[in-house]
């Protein structure tokens, strides 16, 4: 049997009709016109942990270095993709299948994908990581305590939280799961920003080809 694309589609239940039409361009070319073996870099933490702003700082490193890169970021994507969902526990799952997909599919025109969402459940975390295939995800967990996040408080939400007008906010009145194993754990409360960049930089670099 052939060695199937990165993207081949598994067998689709519900939609018998619907073909998959294979790239003529290889992994391979991607990955040389690239320069990089693309990946994805996971953030996940609480609310005000700095993922954004990680997120947004690496991003701007990578591509003044001449590499090509995209945040992901929870609450931009519900302003648009994701514009029809809330925080119930479904709603965060599907906010993170479809985000994953979209970093699927950016990694495989050549991308580094930076993802900055709570996504506080393990098992939505999981689902990310075999959609986007386990040697293209890099878990990393944004562990800035919820009592710092919640002293920064920079959009007012914990407050709120705290005075019932959000509902099931996360690290409050819904759950947060820290990573069992994450490739790297940042304390933004501990680190600086340049620190905590260029050890996600130092990450990806490693996949520069
Ligand atoms: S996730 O849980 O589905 O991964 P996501 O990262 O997309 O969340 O969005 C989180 C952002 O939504 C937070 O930074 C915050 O600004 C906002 N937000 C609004 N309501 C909630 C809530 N109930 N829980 C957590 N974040 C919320």
């Amino acid at each position: 049997m052939g060695k199937m694309d990165k993207l081949d589609s598994p067998v689709l239940a519900g939609a018998p009709h619907i073909f998959w039409h294979g790239s003529q361009v290889t992994a391979e070319a991607r990955r040389r016109q690239a320069g990089q073996q693309a990946a994805t870099l996971w953030l996940t933490g609480l609310s005000g942990a700095g993922k954004s702003t990680l997120a947004c700082a690496l991003e701007n490193r990578l591509v003044a270095a001449g590499r090509p890169a995209y945040v992901l970021d929870g609450d931009n994507l519900r302003h648009h993709l994701n514009s029809d969902l809330g925080f119930s526990p479904a709603d965060r799952q599907e906010n993170i299948r479809r985000s994953a997909e979209v970093a699927r599919l950016m990694n495989d025109a050549g991308l580094f994908v930076i993802c900055a969402f709570i996504s506080p459940l393990r098992q939505d975390r999981e689902m990310a990581r075999r959609l986007i295939g386990a040697d293209n995800f890099i878990e990393v967990h944004v562990s800035t305590s919820r009592k710092l996040c919640e002293a920064r408080d920079p959009k007012g939400l914990y407050k709120k939280a705290r005075a019932g007008l959000i509902p099931e906010f996360t690290g409050i009145t819904a759950p947060y799961e820290a990573p069992l194993a994450p490739a790297l754990s940042l304390d933004t409360g501990a680190l600086s920003l340049n620190s905590a960049c260029e050890l996600l930089y130092q990450q990806l670099s490693r996949r520069f080809v």
